[in-house]
């Protein structure tokens, strides 16, 4: 373990010292694109992994402990908190961060409820106007039974509070929306939200924003079902490209008028004002753009495909979110280009991840290759054991690769994940690939 040192920042760059929460292929793709900023003159990840452990000094720590997270950024004397998973925001890290006198990029608790609480995220899009799917909120079956049947096949059942990207089912069998439904109001205080059925294909729109100004990066998607063809259950997510070739002109400034700049006005105008990374998970459907979702932070994978493409030194981006000066920024810049990750799973995931596995093939980040067409692997469950690089997670590393074109992208990013071996582990073949050959249309 080292810390990453770059020199002494001359002239116009601020240095600042950095503490990243979380362990995470995220965490790994921030602590990549901090440290690659000549601004950053120190970095640190807690907890952090393998990956995290080459270009960082890696901490324990309890990420949803304020308290804990706290002492830990006072004790490093870091300048800047960046919260890189919902559960800390949700515990109220943000707030303890900053009641300390430390910047910190990532909503407060209140703010990161637009995550925390489906239902909570309705009634704000509901007061600002945003386009999203109709949707109930109940707590008894019977409820769900009436809205089900309201909207029809294929049923939408939400579980109203965190479940990881995997409190969702979108089936066409009735009973086994009923049965999930009551399976998340079974436990204390349960809700769930019931859905209509938005047809088209998803993008993932990020936007960093102090409270006021908001400002998008390219955008992404996702693929969240664990096989190829989007068969199998829901996942964190297997992979992601960006950006998107298929998208509409104008897609970008629709979802900042319609979807970003009315939500952080409207979280502005409650009193909790949302500053950080408001993450747009949206469907353009046939009868125009909605939300399906809304995320209080980076999304995972896509972050490691939106930096890859991120030619701005991302510190003085984050820190002007945190000190609420992102206005005064000159606009971001981009690399040309498409960048595409591949998740490898562990064997079993999503329903029983088993971990422990011992990975081969990986290349150092010594190692990594340099220049703009590279390909380069995220660690995102990976742990060094004896010297064995091991597997400690559902996801456990993303092949990640920048080339002139998707199709080209694609093809770093797998060949790089041909050379790694897991045993039982998985993959999804066909990320990015519906897009490189022009198979996505909007309806
Ligand atoms: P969420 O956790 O709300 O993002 O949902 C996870 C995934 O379920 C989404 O990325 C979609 O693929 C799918 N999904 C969620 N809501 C809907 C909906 N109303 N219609 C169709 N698919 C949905
Ligand atoms: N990739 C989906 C998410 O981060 O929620």
């Amino acid at each position: 373990m080292r810390t990453q040192s770059a020199p002494r920042a001359a002239g116009t760059l601020r240095p600042v010292e950095i503490l990243i929460i979380g362990s995470g292929g995220r965490e790994h793709a921030l602590a990549l694109a901090l440290a690659a900023d000549p601004a950053v003159t120190a970095l640190h990840v807690a907890p952090g992994n393998a990956g995290t452990a080459e270009v960082a000094t890696n901490h324990d720590v309890a990420a949803t402990d304020p308290a804990a997270v706290t002492a830990l950024a006072q004790r490093l004397g870091v300048d800047l908190v960046v919260v890189g998973p919902e559960a800390p925001l949700v515990a109220g890290v943000a707030d303890a961060v900053r009641s300390a006198g430390i910047d910190c990029f990532g909503p407060s608790a209140e703010a990161a409820a637009l995550e925390g609480s489906k239902a909570f995220a309705k009634q704000v899009m509901a007061e600002a106007g945003v386009p999203t799917a109709m949707a109930h909120v109940c707590t008894t079956v019977d409820e769900v039974a009436l809205a089900l049947d309201q909207f029809g096949a294929p049923y939408v059942v939400k579980d109203d509070g965190l479940a990881g990207g995997k409190g969702v089912v979108v089936t066409e069998d009735r009973a086994a929306a009923l049965a999930h439904a009551g399976a998340c109001l079974a436990r204390p205080d349960g809700a769930v939200v019931v859905e209509e059925f938005l047809d088209g294909p998803e993008v993932s729109l990020f936007a960093i924003t102090d409270g006021t100004t908001a400002v998008p990066l390219v955008p992404a998607q996702d693929f969240k079902r664990a096989g190829d063809g989007d068969a199998g259950p829901n996942t964190g997510g297997m992979g992601a490209y960006a950006p998107l070739p298929w998208a509409p002109p104008g897609l970008v400034d629709e979802v900042m008028a319609r979807v970003v700049q009315p939500t952080v006005e409207a979280m502005r105008h409650r009193g909790t004002p949302f500053a950080g990374l408001l993450y747009a998970g949206l469907a353009v459907t046939r009868r125009g753009l909605r939300v399906v979702e809304f995320n209080a932070r980076f999304g995972d994978p896509e972050t490691q495909v939106v930096l890859a493409l991120l030619r701005t030194p991302l510190a003085g981006v984050l820190r002007a979110a945190a000190r609420g000066t992102l206005g005064l920024l000159p606009p971001l810049e981009w690399h040309p280009g498409s960048a595409v990750t591949v998740v490898l799973a562990a064997p079993g995931y999503p329903e029983a991840p088993v971990t422990g596995g011992v990975l081969t093939g990986v290349p150092a980040a010594a190692d990594a290759e340099t220049g703009w067409d590279a390909a380069w692997v995220v660690h995102a469950g990976t742990a060094r054991h004896d010297g064995d690089l091991v597997a400690t997670g559902g996801r456990v590393l993303c092949a990640t690769a920048r080339a002139a074109d998707l199709e080209g992208a694609r093809e770093r990013a797998y060949d790089l994940l041909e050379g790694i071996g897991l045993a039982g582990g998985h993959h999804r073949r066909d990320i990015g690939l519906a897009a490189a050959q022009g198979r996505i249309s909007v309806p």
